[in-house]
């Protein structure tokens, strides 16, 4: 049903691929909430509204939810996601998840380089290039998220630091990796803080990040889904995914509200 009804942006910003659309997508990142019972009266929420979505739909539920949330979307168009994935493929890692295993359980999306990764677990940008392509050679379509402290954009470093985020995975997994996979923009100081970074100052970084994959390949770059995310709210999202290279949004909060989280959908 999504499929007939997807939106799309057409492909001005870099010009060559006259003709091809990008897909909006809208991801609910549900964190570390929930219970076996508010997940299912949550995915039951969403799945009464996501059929009319003109965006694509993707929930990432903790870990230990995944086989319920698979069991409950399996004839629908919602993707299921994961919010994490080791660098290791198996063996003595107490704690960790394989991207086989989160292929197992029905993933075809895994979120790596959160801001929570980064900032709470020290994960460093070499690392989470790491787990970008643990998550690649499964076929799992990593959302990359970047995104700069409050005190990084003070100092004029926005554009350094999701630049060096960003060519970390480029530099060890090529530019074609990016053809299966979705850049997330996430100022940290947006995250959960009920500050929303404007239209236009997210559509600059957008811009910027197209920019950096586009000095590497105008066609991937052209084609590439990059979220915006931090604070986004059905009241706020209409204009932010207006903008050229606003192609959907990463969603906190909001994704724990089914009528917030469709809310946000149908602006996609
Ligand atoms: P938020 O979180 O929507 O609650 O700000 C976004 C995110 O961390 O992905």
């Amino acid at each position: 049903m999504l499929g007939l009804n997807i939106a799309a942006k057409p492909l001005f910003g870099l010009g060559l691929q006259v003709g091809l659309m990008r897909k909006s997508l809208v991801a609910g990142n549900w964190k570390m909430n929930g219970n076996s019972a508010s997940i299912e009266e949550l995915v039951a929420g969403i799945l009464a509204g996501a059929g009319s979505s003109p965006a694509e739909v993707l929930v990432c539920p903790p870990h230990v939810y995944l086989a319920q949330v698979a069991a409950a979307l399996c004839d629908s168009n919602v993707k299921l996601g994961a919010q994490d994935v080791s660098v290791e493929a198996s063996g003595a890692f107490t704690g960790d998840v394989s991207a086989s295993m989160l292929k197992d359980m029905g993933c075809s999306y895994v979120l790596v380089g959160h801001s929570e990764r980064r900032a709470i677990h020290g994960e460093s940008s070499v690392l989470v290039a790491q787990k970008f392509v643990a998550a690649q050679n499964e076929g799992l379509i990593s959302v990359l998220c970047v995104g700069e402290t409050l005190e990084e954009r003070e100092a004029g470093n926005t554009v350094a630091v999701v630049s060096e985020q960003f060519e970390a995975v480029l530099d060890l997994a090529g530019i074609d990796a990016m053809k299966n996979a979705v850049l997330a923009y996430e100022p940290v100081w947006a995250i959960g803080t009920g500050k929303t970074a404007s239209a236009e100052q997210a559509q600059e970084v957008h811009a910027q990040l197209r920019a950096v994959a586009a000095a590497r390949s105008v066609e991937v770059a052209d084609g590439m889904q990059i979220l915006y995310g931090g604070s986004v709210k059905p009241s706020n999202a209409v204009e932010l995914f207006a903008m050229a290279d606003i192609d959907g949004g990463l969603i906190g909060g909001a994704s724990l509200q089914a009528k917030d989280f469709l809310g946000i959908c149908a602006a996609g």
